[in-house]
């Protein structure tokens, strides 16, 4: 049977307007541009699916979610099938039914959950759960939806279910704070075992990673509009692949890419800056220098999802200890004991 190719994105933040701050998101104004070349690469790869885990818009305003909508009916229109999960970000100025009003007419659905925004999508024998984790007031499902859930994974004997959420299924760098980032069903995970299933897709977090427990391995997006425009692709026949990949700006929209070039540049920039500030107050200026360039190093990995590739240093260590009161340095620790192997790829047998 011919594998089934899937791109993944998820957290756009998408904005319509032109003066969005991008100094954190670096191609935050590009958005239309960014999904432009989605549409060409996912035509060139002859994608069977398209999938996006919540975010999409940067409040849920409406002239963001019609422009954002506008695009996504090209990719639709295209012959490529869209699911989408809901995430926190779509509800800030945004009401459920707005969204379904925006959403729904996009999506390739095959049973809906009569009380949330979840469905779910077969194709191929391979069962797709699009959670509705962000529409109600706590990050999960509501009773009725657990049991819709138990229900489609019942109906899957003999598929491979593949689950889809906005906010993450396991404890993360943040774990202290995991009410802002897992969903927080205490069943969820135990019910996913129990009905056999391997894998979950994740956003919310803007950098890629991979976390298994107990044979359930949990896939984080990364965000297509931060620096280095990353996606997901997975590729499913007789056994899964997945791995992040570039988007190819350079072939598909070369204005793009030097602008963007210039973006994430200034962006860097800033954030040198601002921490060359931070350990000038402390060191001489060669040392506050060295620090300034190992944490950038740290960086540039991270938002690359090539921690494995990384070395700490004592003068990294010694860099994070400085950065101690504001957090970074347990959440970065905690990041590179995690990231041992290679977050890149990942081959399993379904
Ligand atoms: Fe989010």
């Amino acid at each position: 049977m011919k594998p089934l190719r899937i791109v993944l994105t998820s957290d756009f933040h998408f904005s319509a307007n032109p003066n969005i701050s991008d100094q954190i998101i670096p191609l935050m104004r590009y958005g239309k541009e960014v999904l432009g070349v989605f549409l060409k690469q996912m035509q060139d790869m002859q994608i069977d699916l398209f999938i996006l885990c919540g975010d999409h818009t940067v409040s849920g305003k409406k002239q963001d979610r019609e422009t954002f909508q506008k695009e996504l009916f090209k990719i639709k229109e295209s012959g490529i099938p869209i699911l989408m999960t809901t995430g926190n970000h779509d509800f800030d100025l945004c009401s459920i039914e707005e969204y379904q009003d925006t959403y729904l007419p996009l999506l390739a659905c095959t049973n809906q959950d009569p009380s949330s925004l979840s469905y779910s999508y077969v194709k191929d024998n391979i069962r797709f759960l699009a959670m509705d984790d962000s529409s109600q007031k706590k990050i999960g499902f509501s009773e009725e939806t657990m049991q819709w859930l138990e229900h489609e994974l019942i109906q899957s004997e003999n598929q491979t279910v593949i689950f889809l959420s906005h906010h993450n299924l396991f404890l993360n760098a943040w774990h202290k704070n995991p009410l802002q980032y897992q969903i927080q069903n205490k069943d969820l995970i135990p019910l996913l075992h129990k009905y056999g299933v391997k894998l979950a897709i994740t956003a919310h977090q803007h950098v890629p990673y991979i976390q298994t427990q107990d044979s359930l391995t949990e896939i984080v997006l990364p965000a297509p509009l931060a620096s280095p425009f990353q996606y997901g692709y997975l590729e499913i026949g007789d056994d899964l692949h997945y791995e992040v990949r570039n988007l190819d700006l350079q072939k598909y929209n070369p204005l793009l890419y030097w602008a963007s070039i210039q973006k994430v540049n200034n962006c860097h920039e800033l954030r040198k800056t601002g921490f060359l500030k931070f350990f000038e107050k402390r060191y001489d200026e060669t040392t506050a220098i060295q620090m300034t360039d190992s944490l950038q190093t740290w960086f540039d990995a991270y938002e690359k999802g090539t921690l494995s590739s990384f070395q700490t240093d004592p003068l990294f260590l010694h860099t994070l200890h400085e950065l101690h009161a504001s957090g970074y340095e347990e959440y970065i620790l905690y990041l590179l004991k995690h990231h041992e192997t290679s977050v890149r790829i990942l081959t399993d047998t379904l």
